[in-house]
């Protein structure tokens, strides 16, 4: 009999246990019904199979399964490799460990050590690791229809970075199509771990979809800057498989405006470094396109029409053609006649999309003109069938 405290174990769902298949994790239940005084019992050792029918009667049996979180790497690897689920239960899984780890690294109250934050970030790029295993055949449509089916929480920044990770990661490697697992790696942690200067913010700051006074928005500007100083600072931070200069480069330069308007360093062009270009696209797009229970969202054609009016100022015009590229089915019927200021923050919660009306006729790019046969093109069986799994 095995008994330790709650922070040891973490909860799974009996739907996400393969069954005739041996178990790399053993699963505990809680025998106690007493909340102060836990009592986690092992019912299945790692190495057993379990039958349809068996599953069946422990979900009846029992309220709640656990798994010894340091076992969590081999759960998520042993599910993700499994054929018996969909890839939106898969990413559901995934999501959870990030929120947990970022939670770990947004948490306030807890007291900032090297070990907590080597620890959240390795958490993390376990998270990324399963993600990009998870989305290895995705493009930006195959993606947005996961996280159009992925259940959100009610914290922006955590269901706001985790789609930007996903974002991140095919939208680098359509620009670089032999990317190693490393860049990958590193493309998605960057976009996981963007807004990590927030962490130093006020959270009713960071959570405010209201209009934020000029004291506010000061304050949120400087979480570039926080960021890059956290990852500086805590130099333990060397994490397997991955080098820290490209995450921090993001970190600090994805509110920088192609055109040098945005902060903190007013760099411009291909100064801002490539991840962090591409994240600027990854976060523009999701802050407009997922629903939120804050704002209602753009169609995906009145999304990319809005960023259109971005490129060159807010966004690099080479890496949004590719961007559109990736778009399947793409229908060219957006017809909004609104923009956003380049000091839009995509980072921030908006109880409404700060929209202006455009003044004058704005020229578009060639992706725009093209017909949508070129853009809108015919789904394969296997991208059809693909796709039906996602959804
Ligand atoms: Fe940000
Ligand atoms: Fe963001």
């Amino acid at each position: 009999m095995d008994k330790t405290n709650r922070e040891s174990f973490f909860s799974i769902s009996d739907e996400v246990v393969p069954e005739n298949d041996a178990l790399r994790f053993d699963i505990y239940i809680n025998s106690s019904s007493n909340e102060s005084r836990d009592r986690f019992v092992k019912i299945t050792a790692s190495g057993t199979s379990l039958t349809r029918n068996e599953l069946t009667e422990m979900k009846q049996k029992y309220h709640q399964l656990y798994v010894p979180e340091i076992q969590r790497e081999l759960y998520l690897k042993s599910l993700v490799k499994s054929d018996q689920f969909t890839d939106v239960k898969k990413t559901e899984v995934i999501k959870d460990s990030a929120i947990k780890h970022l939670n770990r690294l947004f948490d306030k109250d807890k007291e900032f050590t090297n070990e907590v934050l080597g620890e959240a970030i390795k958490g993390c790029r376990d998270s990324v690791e399963n993600m990009i295993d998870v989305i290895q055949d995705y493009d930006v449509s195959d993606v947005q229809k996961l996280i159009a089916n992925l259940s959100f929480h009610d914290f922006y920044t955590y269901d706001h970075s985790i789609n930007v990770a996903m974002y991140s990661i095919v939208t680098y490697r359509s620009i670089k199509p032999k990317a190693s697992k490393k860049e990958l790696l590193e493309a998605g942690l960057g976009g996981l771990l963007h807004d990590l200067g927030k962490m130093k913010i006020p959270t009713h700051i960071i959570n405010n979809p209201g209009n934020l006074s000029d004291e506010d928005f000061e304050q949120i500007k400087k979480h570039p800057d926080y960021g890059m100083e956290l990852l500086n600072e805590h130099t333990c931070c060397h994490i397997e498989g991955i080098e820290f200069d490209a995450i921090r480069r993001v970190v600090h330069e994805h509110h920088e405006n192609f055109n040098g308007s945005g902060y903190p360093a007013k760099i411009e062009g291909e100064d801002i470094h490539l991840m962090a270009r591409v994240t600027a696209i990854a976060d523009f797009f999701d802050a407009i396109t997922t629903k939120r229970s804050y704002h209602e969202v753009l169609t995906t054609e009145d999304a990319l029409q809005v960023m259109q009016r971005s490129v060159g100022r807010k966004i690099d015009p080479k890496i949004f053609e590719v961007f559109t590229v990736q778009i399947k089915d793409l229908v060219l019927k957006g017809k909004t006649n609104r923009e956003l200021a380049d000091d839009f923050d995509p980072c921030q919660p908006h109880n409404v999309l700060p929209f202006k009306q455009v003044k004058a006729e704005v020229k578009h790019s060639n992706f725009l003109k093209k017909d949508k046969q070129e853009f809108g093109k015919v789904m394969t069986d296997d991208e059809k069938k693909k796709n039906k799994k996602v959804s």
